[in-house]
């Protein structure tokens, strides 16, 4: 998969060097391209913002320099890319939408700063290729870059190869399967005591049916106390006699 990111702080993106996407990138599974959008202006200031029209506060990401960035990214590849765009007004980022991301070949990522892109930028390459407007969550960040970190960590860990284990992904929390809208439960390892507390007896029984039970009670009761939401609007028909019961 390749992964352009435009931003006017490359160094904020230092972490995709590191960890699971850094691994994926030395291992050639990802191909990661940060650029500078200040490459793309032609004043001695370098300027990408001005005042916005109608007045207000702040300043709008001008619409030029996105462009020719644009432009230039997606005429040096095959194909055309799928542009995602960080912004508080977008639609939810889930992990469904991180597997639909990491079905395609090619996501350049607009991490803004200031009040936003001038929108004709957006309107411009939505008739060219397909733009995604995109949001973390219910809180406003001072630009898009920390997005662009949750975002490439979500879809590179779904990419064929990147996770050890592939099995990995099949408890998720909000990974589609059996345990589909449940939050993963606790998990524990050795030693087997520590400071006083010991662990669930049913995880020492060897019992594969009465541990994957317990899992699933436990995934459910903290789903009902953090995210009494995710039950509400679940599948009856996924939940059994015994969820019922909880
Ligand atoms: N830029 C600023 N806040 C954001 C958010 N919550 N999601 C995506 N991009 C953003």
């Amino acid at each position: 998969m390749r992964l352009d990111v435009v931003t006017i702080f490359p160094e904020y993106l230092e972490p995709l060097n590191v960890s699971l996407v850094g691994k994926a990138r030395a291992r050639g599974q990802l191909d990661v391209r940060v650029h500078d959008l200040r490459e793309w202006t032609h004043d001695k200031h370098n300027t990408v913002d001005d005042t916005p029209y109608g007045g207000g506060p702040g300043m709008v990401m001008k619409p030029e320099p996105w462009g020719e960035a644009l432009d230039s990214i997606i005429e040096s590849g095959e194909g055309q890319p799928t542009i995602v765009v960080p912004t508080p007004s977008g639609k939810p980022f889930t992990q469904e939408l991180a597997v639909e991301l990491s079905e395609k070949p090619w996501l350049v990522f607009t991490p803004a700063r200031y009040e936003g892109i001038d929108r004709r930028v957006i309107e411009e390459y939505a008739e060219r290729v397909d733009v995604r407007e995109v949001s973390i969550g219910d809180y406003v960040l001072a630009g898009g870059e920390a997005p662009v970190l949750v975002m490439v960590e979500a879809v590179a860990r779904l990419l064929p190869g990147v996770l050890g284990n592939a099995e990995s992904h099949r408890d998720d929390s909000f990974a589609p399967g059996a345990m589909a809208d449940l939050l993963e439960g606790p998990v524990y390892t050795k030693p087997p005591e520590w400071r006083g507390r010991g662990i669930p007896e049913v995880l020492l029984s060897g019992h594969h049916g009465k541990i994957a039970r317990w899992r699933r009670d436990e995934a459910f009761r903290r789903t009902a106390v953090n995210r009494p939401d995710l039950l509400e609007r679940a599948d009856p028909g996924a939940f059994d006699k015994k969820d019922r019961e909880m």
